[in-house]
């Protein structure tokens, strides 16, 4: 068995002329985080959409656990997905929802087989992990901000995903919430063993929570390796990118 949950093969893609990606290869390694960085519409979306079948390469392949997604008939690409948790920037709850309906609503629509005991129980359990407890009457409008992302979390994993994409999770948080958001990154990660990819335009956050930093700029991958790897890379993007934040802070 593979060291590699997610490896992307010589991936290409296009939206007509706009030539996004360009043979982008990339391993993403068990029980690790990878953040990707990159400039603004560089395709860091793009790139996490095909990691999980939600769009197809016009060349190249991504294996998940070993399958070439493209070859996955509809049963299998749903097994697949459920490997994976997603957080979203806007990790939208439903505000007509309480925090126990909203956490639990993956376990509703998949595992009709739980009784209402077990399900809240397991709600508990995923909230207790990022420091929620006793939420569950709340409402969304009732939470802080950080509150909110921590619910958004323990609803991303509350199918006990091996996977987890985190896209721009830290986006418009301010820096105490960030870290916050940051550490629970990290206690996925280390509670879960989960394996993690995270897009950040935020360069301090990369560098906490990355055991690895991919860089994307021209439709590939410029640098990658450890943080420290990547802060020394002589790429003349990648330097411009992270010197002008180093030389900030
Ligand atoms: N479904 C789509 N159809 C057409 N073009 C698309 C589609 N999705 C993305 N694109 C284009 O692909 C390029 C990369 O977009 P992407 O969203 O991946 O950028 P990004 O690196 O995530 O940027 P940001 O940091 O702003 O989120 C952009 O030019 C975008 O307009
Ligand atoms: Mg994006």
């Amino acid at each position: 068995m593979s060291n590699e949950t997610i490896r992307v093969e010589e991936l290409y893609k296009s939206f007509g002329d706009n030539h996004v990606l360009k043979g982008v290869d990339l391993a993403f390694p068990k029980g690790t985080t990878t953040v990707i960085l990159g400039g603004s519409g560089s395709g860091k979306s793009v790139l996490m959409k095909h990691l999980i079948g939600l769009l197809q390469p016009d060349q190249g392949r991504v294996l998940v656990d070993g399958d070439d997604i493209a070859q996955l008939d509809g049963i299998e690409l749903t097994s697949l997905r459920a490997k994976f948790g997603m957080v979203f920037q806007w990790a939208a709850l439903f505000d007509s929802m309480n925090v126990l309906e909203n956490v639990a609503f993956p376990l509703r629509e998949h595992r009709k087989d739980l009784s209402e005991d077990e399900i809240r129980s397991r709600v508990a359990d995923k909230l207790a992990l990022f420091d929620l407890r006793g939420v569950e009457q709340k409402y969304p409008a009732d939470l802080s901000g950080g509150m909110r992302k921590r619910v958004g979390l323990a609803r991303a994993i509350i199918m006990d995903p091996t996977i987890v994409l985190y896209d721009e999770p830290t986006t418009g948080l301010d820096p105490i919430t960030t870290d916050y958001v940051d550490e629970m990154i990290k206690q996925a990660k280390s509670s879960l063993g989960v394996t993690s990819v995270v897009i950040s335009h935020d360069i301090a956050s990369a560098f906490n929570v990355a055991d690895y930093i991919a860089f994307l700029y021209g439709g590939h991958i410029v640098a990658y390796g450890s943080p420290s790897a990547v802060k020394e890379s002589s790429h003349p993007f990648v330097h411009q990118f992270l010197s002008t934040w180093f030389r900030k802070n």
